[in-house]
């Protein structure tokens, strides 16, 4: 937290709106990509920094990328779905 000092912070609440979701939100929601309160947050924020990369080509390099998202209950199966659409919409 003292990390955070002086710096502007985004929390998921902060993403989109009930009524407007952000595009990644979207694609999850559309996807069934969704998983707990905890999970979901964290991945959503790895999505949206993963779209800011360059040179994503393969699944793999989802899987990759999210590797420090541990989820005790999931396959991953749908969320890597809601990314892969979300690159998609965005010609990533
Ligand atoms: Fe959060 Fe599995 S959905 S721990």
């Amino acid at each position: 937290l003292a990390q955070c000092n002086n710096k502007s912070l985004t929390t998921v609440e902060g993403l989109g709106k009930i009524d407007s979701l952000h595009k990644i939100q979207e694609s999850f929601k559309n996807n069934h990509g969704l998983q707990c309160g905890f999970c979901t947050p964290g991945i959503l924020f790895s999505a949206l920094e993963l779209s800011s990369k360059k040179n994503i080509k393969k699944e793999k390099d989802i899987r990759d990328f999210l590797d420090g998202n541990l989820c005790r209950c999931t396959g991953y199966h749908n969320i890597i779905k809601a990314i892969k659409n979300y690159l998609k919409e965005k010609d990533i």
